[in-house]
This record gives C-alpha cells, sequence and structure tokens, in this order.
C-alpha cells in the first residue's frame, strides 16, 4: 500500500458487540482517521455512530465515525469483517460456518470493485475458514488477506502463565498455534521467560505434572466460559483487531501468529508473521518439535475437511 494512498480509513461490517466494541477502540486509542460502520440493521447501525460519535467529541481527537454502504468500506484501507452470527453457549465456532459463509459472500460482492491496496482483516468466526474463503471472494492479493486467528489465544495464554510464574505477560513468548478452535495447540517447545524456558522460570514447585493440560485447557476453554456467562466475547477480540489494526496503519512489523493461508498447508491456520502496511509481511519460521509437528498436520488435515465440505 503506497504512503499516498493511505487514507487512514478502517471499515468495520458488523457493529454488533465484537464491532462496536472494536470502533471504540479505535475512537479511545485514535490510530485512524474515519471509522466507516456498515450494517444492514440500520437503527442499531445509526444508534451506534451516535454513540461513538459523542466518545470523540469528549476526546477532540478527530477521528470520525460514520455509517457507510459497502461501496464506501471497499475504499476503506483496512476493512474489517466481525459481521456474523456469533456462538450460542455450548456452540462451537464451526458450527457458524454456513451463515457466516454466506455473510461473507454477500459482503465481499457487494463491495466490488475493492481498493487493491485494502487488507481484509477476518475476526468472525470460524475465523481460519472464513480468512481461506476471503481470499477467493475478495480477489487481494494472498497476504493482504488475514484473521485475528489465534493472536487472542496467544495472549490468554500468557495471561495465566504469567499469573503462575508471577510476572509480566509481555515477558513472557507464548504461542498458540493452528486453529483459532478446538485444534489449537500450544508450542510449548519454544516458550521463554525473559531469556529462560519456561520449566526453569517457574518459581520452585509451580510446574506440577498436569501443568500443560490445566494451561491448554484453560486457553482453548476461555471463550467458552465467558460466553456460557454473558452470551458473547468483545473486549478481548475487539482490542486484538484494534491492535492489528494499529500494526497494518503504522506499519509497525511486529510478529504475532495470525491466521493466513500456508501453502504446504493448503490451509488458513495461524502461524507466526511479521504484519504491516501490506499486511502478511513475512512468514516466521518456527522451530516445532515432532509431537507439535504432528498437531499442526492434524490441525491443517481438520481444517482442510471442512474447507472440502463446502460448496462454493
Ligand atoms: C473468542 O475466542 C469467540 O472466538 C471468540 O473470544
Amino acid at each position: 500500500m503506497d504512503e499516498q494512498k493511505l487514507n487512514r480509513t478502517i471499515a468495520i461490517f458488523g457493529c454488533g458487540e465484537v464491532g462496536a466494541t472494536l470502533a471504540y477502540t479505535l475512537v479511545l486509542n485514535p490510530i485512524c482517521n474515519e471509522v466507516i460502520l456498515v450494517d444492514p440493521k440500520t437503527d442499531l447501525l445509526e444508534a451506534q455512530v451516535r454513540d461513538l460519535n459523542d466518545a470523540t467529541f469528549r476526546g477532540n481527537n478527530g477521528t470520525r465515525v460514520r455509517a457507510g454502504t459497502p461501496r464506501d468500506a471497499a475504499q476503506a484501507d483496512i476493512i474489517v469483517i466481525t459481521a456474523g452470527a456469533k456462538q450460542k453457549p455450548g456452540e462451537s465456532r464451526l458450527s457458524l460456518l454456513s451463515r457466516n459463509l454466506n455473510i461473507l459472500r454477500t459482503i465481499f460482492s457487494a463491495m466490488q470493485p475493492i481498493n487493491p491496496h485494502a487488507i481484509a482483516l477476518l475476526v468472525a468466526n470460524p475465523v481460519d475458514i472464513l480468512t481461506y474463503f476471503a481470499r477467493k471472494l475478495s480477489g487481494l492479493p494472498e497476504s493482504q488477506v488475514l484473521g485475528t486467528g489465534t493472536t487472542l489465544d496467544s495472549a490468554r495464554l500468557r495471561g495465566v502463565l504469567a499469573q503462575r510464574a508471577e510476572v509480566a505477560p509481555n515477558s513472557i513468548d507464548a504461542y498458540v498455534l493452528g486453529e483459532h478452535g478446538d485444534s489449537q495447540f500450544i508450542a510449548w517447545s519454544s516458550i521463554t521467560i525473559g531469556t529462560t524456558p519456561l520449566e526453569q522460570a517457574l518459581p520452585e514447585g509451580h510446574f506440577t505434572p498436569n501443568f500443560k493440560q490445566e494451561i491448554a485447557e484453560h486457553t482453548r476453554g476461555a471463550a467458552a466460559a465467558i460466553i456460557a456467562s454473558k452470551g458473547c466475547t468483545a473486549y478481548g477480540i475487539g482490542n486484538i483487531a484494534a491492535s492489528i489494526c494499529k500494526y497494518i496503519l503504522y506499519d509497525v512489523r511486529c510478529v504475532r501468529p495470525l491466521s493466513y493461508y500456508q501453502p504446504d498447508l493448503e490451509c488458513c491456520l495461524s502461524m507466526p508473521a511479521v504484519i504491516g502496511r501490506k499486511g502478511i509481511v513475512r512468514a516466521m519460521p518456527m522451530r516445532l518439535d515432532e509431537g507439535e509437528r504432528r498437531e499442526l498436520e492434524a490441525c491443517a488435515g481438520h481444517l482442510r475437511g471442512v474447507i472440502d465440505g463446502v460448496e462454493m
């Protein structure tokens, strides 16, 4: 994306809990000139725009929030897709596939033609499968279509490890990889605190026999626990999506486990990548041990099976 083309506009499809939380985060931490909200529920859309602008006026930060059409959104620098059905308590992310893929098809066909420099950021679930099909539906270059993937799961992992290790989360390098869903796995072999491998870095006696299983279950089940009590998750994913927008607009080039197309695995899933103005700048190779490699292959096989079952 050339500098002169950057209008610092972020379009968000869907102004439900996740889309509105993302918009609010962008207003509170101004990184863009304009947020365009798109949603067929026009009453909700107008109300969210008014409510959000009340926040911008206080801060006087110049970020404009407005309602727009898919054609408006198509010219944005970043197009975020949060629109879709959300999981009900006990429902898996994959069970949303047919409804949310139909919404995705509608969105991308209503947008054409899309700004060729735009970055499409998928948030709606099942995010890995939707990212896979968004590549085809958008017509954008591969590197410009990505999903939030396991960035949120990895943040959850670092949070719980920080509590157990009694250190700050940002001193922990830890990745959840693969599907933003049940077949995700933790790359235990590469987790460090500071530069110390996890097991040596934990306080005496903290690395109990079922430590890994406990942590993995907590991380994998975090969303379901929240959804069971409040009906959705929004703050975690909204904040993650806002941070990815910042990495793109400011060409930050940090490394995050984002969902993007893996040619060798023929699906989209989360592996570490450098994220910047052109989207996925480059994959960041990661050493996996034999068990982790097997988990990655199993996850990819599971996702390919879902993809093969979809009639385009
Ligand atoms: C989350 O993990 C529901 O995918 C959403 O919070």
